[in-house]
This record gives C-alpha cells, sequence and structure tokens, in this order.
C-alpha cells in the first residue's frame, strides 16, 4: 500500500532547520501549551505514552519536557518528520527514537507493548473513513488496561461544522481527496466504544478543536 502524503495547509508555513532537520510547524507550537493543561489533567503520572502521527516532534518535546516521568515512543509516517523529531528530542532521556508507523495499516498494534496512554493529533481528518477507523481501533485494541486514549483535532459535530472555517477546511481536503475530511465526534467515539474503550470526555481547546477522551477497563 502506498503510505498517504498530503500537503498539509500548515506545510506552506513550514520552515526546514538545514543544521539538524528540526521542522516547525506553527501549529503545533500554539496548541502544544493547552494540550498540555489537559494532560497534566488527565495523562497518568508516569508509565509509557504512544504518540501516533507525532509531526515535527515539536509536541512530544513539550510533552516529554513537562511531563518527565512519563516515557514516550514518537511515530509517523514520514522519513523527514522522522529526522525531525529525533532532532527535537535527542536531548531528552524519557523519548525513545521514534518509530515509523503507518497508522492506517491494520495489525499495527501488534508492533508495540502496550501503553499507558496513547495520544493522537490531527490525523483523522487527512485520511478516510475506514483508515482512520483502523487507527482508532489499532490504538484500542493496543492500549494498556486502564490506559487513556486522546485524540486531539478538528471534528464535525453530528452533521454539522463549528464554524464557517471548519466547514471550508473540510471544503479543502475533500477537494484535494474525496474520500478524507472531518469525520463526527460522535462517529470516531463509536468507533472508541468498539475497539474496547469508554469514551469518557469531550474536551472543547482552542480554534474550535476537541480532544476526545476513551479508557480501557481495568
Ligand atoms: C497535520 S500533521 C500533525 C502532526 C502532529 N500530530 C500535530 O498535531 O502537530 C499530520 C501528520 O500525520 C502524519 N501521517 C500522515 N499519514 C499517516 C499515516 N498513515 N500514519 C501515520 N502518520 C501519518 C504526517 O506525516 C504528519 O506528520
Amino acid at each position: 500500500m502506498t503510505p498517504r502524503r498530503l500537503n498539509l495547509p500548515d506545510t506552506a508555513k513550514i520552515a526546514v532547520s538545514d543544521v539538524d532537520g528540526r521542522i516547525h510547524a506553527p501549529s503545533a507550537a500554539r496548541n502544544a501549551q493547552p494540550i498540555l493543561e489537559v494532560l497534566r489533567r488527565v495523562a497518568p503520572v508516569r508509565g509509557t505514552a504512544l504518540e501516533i502521527a507525532s509531526g515535527t516532534g515539536e509536541h512530544v518535546a513539550a510533552f516529554a519536557t513537562a511531563l518527565p516521568a512519563l516515557i514516550w515512543q514518537p511515530t509517523d509516517i514520514d522519513e523527514a518528520r522522522l529526522a525531525s523529531i529525533a532532532a527535537w528530542t535527542t536531548d531528552l532521556a524519557n523519548v525513545r527514537p521514534p518509530i515509523r508507523l503507518d497508522a492506517t495499516v491494520p495489525g499495527w498494534s501488534e508492533k508495540f507493548d502496550p501503553p499507558n496512554l496513547i495520544f493522537l493529533s490531527n490525523l483523522l481528518h487527512l485520511i478516510g473513513e475506514s483508515e482512520a477507523r483502523t487507527c482508532v481501533t489499532e490504538a484500542g485494541r493496543l492500549l494498556a488496561p486502564n490506559g487513556i486514549l486522546l485524540v486531539y483535532g478538528p471534528f464535525k459535530r453530528g452533521d454539522g461544522f463549528a464554524s464557517d472555517g471548519d466547514l471550508r477546511f473540510h471544503q479543502d481536503l475533500a477537494a484535494q481527496d474525496p474520500s478524507i475530511g472531518y469525520k463526527a465526534f460522535q462517529t470516531v467515539q463509536a468507533w472508541q466504544a468498539g475497539a474496547w474503550l469508554h469514551p469518557v470526555d469531550v474536551i472543547e481547546m482552542p480554534a474550535n478543536n476537541l480532544i476526545l477522551s476513551a479508557r480501557k477497563p481495568a
């Protein structure tokens, strides 16, 4: 299967350092702190955390710095981003070297030990419905008992959109590829429920984003 590589809207704003491969994404820098505030409330204090689609690595670098007793495993599908993650996290003892992962391939969960936390940000609207469902289902399968899955991003509210800007973003994505675009948060919760998880909360985040949290029974 050909890995999906999208020219995401943020890509135009990304600057690549020519020194060590670090990529900077303004959106990741912007939303790291609000996400971190949620992690401080709901993430396990210690244990292991798997990040799916880590992107530039700025998120995992911020989270691992602020939550030093959690051991983080970043992943991504894209080689340039894997290099960037490695550059951002090289000095952090609680971040393992990044691993290449296509989170849309059934069975990917078998490659990992069960983590206490799985964090996924800004991927589900960029992939198709069945790919997104696979990603969530595999995460549910993998999570350790009592573990928590946090899915951050833009979502539809039922059949509607949170704002005209969200509708436009969805339409831009669908124009690039009609199979992708926003998923309803209720749909993602149904996938979580079908994947051995209990949906716990829908947390409103800046810019109409949500964090969907779900827990695996102990
Ligand atoms: C919009 S970026 C989000 C990055 C980061 N999570 C954030 O919120 O800033 C989407 C990321 O998903 C990765 N990606 C795309 N398709 C993927 C797949 N099938 N499996 C895993 N990662 C994928 C891209 O390489 C990119 O790093």
